[in-house]
Formats: structure tokens, sequence, C-alpha cells
């Protein structure tokens, strides 16, 4: 099994680690940036929350016994771990290609498996989901977490399908939201894809997760500290850029849209960040060649101000939305 981590360069330029300074790895994954942060000298303290990936990082604890910390924790937690303001973050968001590429995870129709994909292996898993939502809270979740138009139909063929029996498998799962939406048509990615998108962010709660470590790492962070982000769908890319030009406004109006503010009003707050680009950064074509999987990648990143943190970033107001309140419906 391969791993390439995307946009490394780009990533690397923008963190700046320096001998010595303190860095968060908040997604170790296969472990690309933390390698690449500590060969630069740096101490990096890495979150992963699945299991497979702590056990990965042992080599690097290894290689780098005083320099290097791995947590079995969500990003979201950091705070608990980080005894000194950090020089730098970075969220590599969303699934790595060894949980992607392990059939038994369940995250991919492209093998038959159990509609699992719990990154922690535990909790509820897709197929509670699928088999258990209502109707109108399945087209919900496949509308709003997999921007699918097609998911009034999507969700009417799951409840049809499991009145007959529980749907269980990745497969299965493809081919009902496939057979009802009338194939593929010639679409260059498959109808099940925004689906199982959709079903991997709630489980995961994974914009939840952003909202909240996107928080923990801005009070984290030290004057002149680089927060860093990649995304790989609109979901994550539009609330990262949201937190960072909300945070960058000369304003400080919480929102672009909201009228100016006068200098003394005081519900206008310091700019906590400071956004050296406004616009993200794509891979090259020559590393979608090489990794077709970053082809979807956009990295933004900002400077932390020395004002204070600003109150945590809310979730997107998506129904269901959490965890929790998926489980009581
Ligand atoms: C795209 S991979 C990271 C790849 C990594 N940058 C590398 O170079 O190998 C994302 C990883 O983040 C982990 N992850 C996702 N959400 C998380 C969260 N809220 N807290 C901690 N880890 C998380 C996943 O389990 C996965 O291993």
């Amino acid at each position: 099994m391969t791993h390439a981590p995307v946009l490394l360069a780009e990533v690397m330029e923008a963190l700046a680690p320096t001998p010595g300074a303190l860095m968060v790895d908040a997604t170790f994954g296969g472990g690309g940036y933390s390698r690449a942060m500590l060969e630069a000298g740096a101490r990096v303290i890495a979150f992963d929350r699945d299991p497979d990936a702590i056990a990965r990082g042992a080599a690097l604890s290894a290689a780098f016994p005083d320099r290097f910390t791995l947590h079995q924790a969500r990003f979201s937690e950091m705070l608990g771990f980080v005894n000194e303001p950090l020089r730098g973050a970075v969220f590599d968001l969303g699934v790595s290609s060894f949980q992607f590429d392990e059939p038994t995870r369940g995250f991919s129709f492209q093998a038959d498996a159990d509609l699992d994909m719990r990154m922690e292996k535990e909790g509820l898993s897709a197929a509670d989901a699928v088999n258990r939502l209502s109707e109108t809270a399945l087209a919900d979740l496949i509308y709003h977490y997999g921007e699918d138009d097609d998911s009034r139909r999507i969700a009417r063929a799951i409840v049809q399908a499991r009145a007959a029996k529980p749907i269980a498998r990745t497969l299965e799962l493809a081919k009902i939201v496939e057979d009802s939406v009338g194939g593929r048509k010639g679409a260059r990615t498959h109808p099940a894809t925004k689906t199982f998108q959709a079903l991997r962010l709630l489980v995961n709660d994974e914009l939840g997760e952003l909202a909240r470590g996107l928080s923990a790492a801005e009070q984290a962070l030290a004057p002149g500290g680089r927060l860093v982000a990649v995304s790989f769908h609109s979901l994550e890319d539009r609330m990262v850029k949201q937190f960072l030009t909300a945070r960058a406004d000369a304003q400080g109006r919480g929102s672009r849209y909201a009228p100016d503010l006068p200098p003394n009003d005081p519900s206008r707050r310091a700019p906590s960040f400071t956004l050296e680009r406004k616009r993200s950064t794509a891979p090259r074509d020559e590393e979608i060649a090489a990794n077709p999987r970053a082809r979807s990648a956009s990295l933004r990143w900002a400077v932390r101000t020395d004002a204070p943190a600003w109150e945590a970033h809310a979730a997107p107001e998506l129904a269901p939305k959490t965890e929790a309140e998926w489980i009581k419906l």
C-alpha cells in the first residue's frame, strides 16, 4: 500500500518549521507531515483518532524519541496535550489512503465490506445510520453532507431496500444508490460517491470536529504561529475559508456580509489571524499525475496575531448534525 503526503512542499513552506519549534500535526495518518517537520528539527505533537494510525507511528517514535509524541485522540482535544504556545498546527482532513484502501474499514465501494466507516473503530457505524435514520433525515443528510440533488430519491430507495432486510455491505448500498438514480449515465464519478461521503462525515462528526479543532488551534497558537489546513471537498474547504476570512477581517465583523462597524463599536473584534494569501493553493499538475488522489486538495493557511482567540466557531446548521443528535433520532 502506498501513501504520498499531499501538497507536502507547499504545506512545509506555509508551516515554516524551525529547529526546536513546537508544532502540532492534527492528523497523523501515515506521518508524512510529522516526518518532514521532525527532519526540519521541530518538536512535534501528533494526533490521530484511528488506532491503526497510532500503530504506524512506532517507527517515527523510535527515530525521534525526544521530539515526537503521538496521541490517539481527536484533534478537537489538542488543548489537553499542549503545554506551551505552538509555532504551527496542520490539519490534513478526511480519510487517509490507508483507511480508504483497507477493505475491512468500509470507507470505499471499490471492495465489498461491512458498511463501517468509523475512524475510531467504535460507536455507531454507517450501517447503523442507513438502517436507523428516518427517510427525511437520510435525505437531509445526503443533500447537506453529500451535496447530492438526488438525495430524496436515494433516501426513498434505501428505506425501501432495508424494509426487506438490513443493509450491511458497501456494495449493497452502492448498488441501491446506483439503481435509484438510474445508473451512471457516463458520469465521471460513481453515483454513490456523495452518499458515501455524507455517511462518513456523519459517522465521524467530521464537520463538528473541524469547527472545534480550528478553534482549539486558534487558542493554542503563539503570535506568529501558522495555521495550515488541507481539505478535500467543498464543505471542509468552505468551513476553513469562512473561519480564516472572518478572523482575518480588519473590520472584526465575524462575517464579510455583516455591515461595517464603527471603530469604537464594542462588538468589533481584533483579527486573530492574518491571511497571507486569500486564495487557496491547489496541487501542481505533476503531483496530480503522480497521485490522482491529490486532485481535489485545497490548501489554506494564515498567521496568528497577538489578539485574543474568538469564541468557538459554530458548526454549520445542518440536520442531523452531530453524532449525539442522530443517535437520538
Ligand atoms: C488525510 S490523512 C492524513 C495524512 C497525513 N498528513 C500523512 O502525511 O500521512 C487524515 C488522518 O486524520 C485522521 N483524522 C481525521 N479526523 C480526525 C480528528 N478529528 N482527530 C484526529 N485525527 C483525525 C484520520 O484518521 C486520518 O488518519
